[in-house]
């Protein structure tokens, strides 16, 4: 009987917690990578880009992507070459075995903005924020996630107190999570007239996430619909042989 009023007791008191930690449905956004003809806009790519570099860069990093990646979201050499040279990479040994600084170059990793782990903890009390590269891959339906997490900040309901240096949002598992709300209405400015809304440009980062996650996609997806064109066509001819074949067959 004990036994049993104890398991009960757990039943009622994780189905309270669940409850209380439940994460509501996640929005779902059309993405234009979706579906089997999905692609990647170029213009939105950019415009993810920038966003990334100008806001998130401050504490992520992307260090699968390397700067001469970024042709694939239609930047000239040169732009991709300005683009490297705004930051300092270490580099050497020289000739007398020290090393230095240079300005990057097209070849190098976009990278993290810390040196280290430590030292991107100790400026985010505690927390690590983790590097973007594949978080859309990393997280279940990671798209829509990051998208539901960027818009997702909100005042606490009654009752809830959020700890320090923590920050309420409604799709954080456990609903408190150390990034303060990095998008604001008009965060940045872009060059295509797109009016920067938060929506906007947590779509257009998360496009732009969504490629440093897959960034042969488009490919992947084309020879898919070639894949299946050949093995239709292979299919009408098999068939037609075969019944010429049995044709004969009486
Ligand atoms: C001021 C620093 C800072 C900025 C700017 C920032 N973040 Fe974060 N981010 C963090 C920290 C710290 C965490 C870890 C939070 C935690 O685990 O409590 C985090 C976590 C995340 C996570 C992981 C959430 C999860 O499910 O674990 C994602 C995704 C993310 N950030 C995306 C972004 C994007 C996209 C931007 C730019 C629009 C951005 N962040 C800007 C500090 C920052």
């Amino acid at each position: 009987m004990k036994i049993l009023c104890a398991c009960l007791f757990f039943v009622c008191a994780f189905a309270v917690f669940a409850h209380e930690h439940a994460v509501p449905e996640l929005p779902k956004i059309e993405w234009s990578f979706d579906g089997f003809r999905g692609v990647f806009k170029r213009d939105q790519l950019q415009r993810g880009f920038q966003v990334y570099k100008e806001v998130c860069a401050a504490c992520h990093g992307v260090k699968r992507v390397a700067y001469r990646n970024l042709a694939s979201l239609g930047f000239s050499e040169a732009e991709i070459k300005s683009l490297a040279a705004v930051r300092e990479v270490l580099d050497g040994p020289d000739a007398e075995g020290k090393m230095f600084n240079r300005p990057a170059l097209s070849k190098d990793l976009i990278g993290s903005p810390f040196s280290n782990d430590n030292a991107a903890r100790a400026a985010n009390n505690g927390a690590l924020p983790p590097d973007l590269s594949l978080i859309v891959k990393a997280r279940t339906d990671g798209a829509n996630y990051v998208h539901a997490l960027l818009t997702g900040y909100e005042k606490p309901p009654e009752g809830v107190s959020v700890g320090d240096g923590q920050y309420y949002n409604r799709y954080f598992p456990g609903h408190q999570l150390a990034m303060a709300e990095p998008l604001r209405e008009g965060a940045v400015s872009y060059s295509d007239g797109t009016v920067a809304s938060v929506s906007q440009m947590a779509k257009d980062v998360v496009t732009f996430l969504a490629w440093t996650a897959e960034p042969e996609m488009e490919e992947r997806k084309q020879l898919g619909v070639k894949v299946i064109l050949y093995l239709l066509l292979m299919t009408g001819l098999f068939y037609a042989t075969m019944r010429r074949i049995w044709s004969r067959v009486k």
